[in-house]
């Protein structure tokens, strides 16, 4: 038998400010710069979400994709999906929402819905050529 990862994509467009509140906002601008803007800015988030693991025999399945179609709607897109991540989210109230921070968090919502003998990983796209992975 061999492993086999099975990916999905999802999309979400959010708001959000980088912010360190131990900072002025004199080195708050200078260290993130635009992303810093008090009054928010957006980006349409593209994710992948990659599962690995051995296909079920009986199905070949290695996650019944369905399942995780819905996985990532509940966890993911409708906590996230035209939300101010700073102001609208417990998530990000006292977590920097930078791309890798939002990686983790959304990592770690989905971890605790999959099989633990299956791996995951995720791909946050914050643009088109700036993206993260987690994990690393
Ligand atoms: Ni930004």
């Amino acid at each position: 038998m061999h492993k086999v990862t099975v990916c999905r994509k999802a999309h979400f467009n959010a708001a959000h400010r980088l912010y360190n509140p131990e900072w002025s906002d004199d080195q708050n601008s200078e260290v993130f710069g635009k992303c810093s803007n008090p009054h928010y800015h957006g980006h349409n988030y593209d994710l992948i979400v990659k599962v690995s693991g051995y296909p079920d025999p009986q199905t070949g399945y290695v996650v019944d994709m369905k399942k995780l179609k819905d996985i990532i709607h509940e966890e993911v897109t409708s906590r996230f999906d035209h939300k101010n991540l700073n102001l609208d989210t417990e998530e990000f109230r006292r977590v920097n929402p930078t791309a890798e921070n939002i990686a983790v968090v959304i990592w770690n919502l989905i971890r605790d819905q999959i099989d633990q003998e299956l791996d995951l990983k995720v791909i946050l796209f914050e643009t088109e050529r700036n993206f993260v992975e987690y994990p690393a």
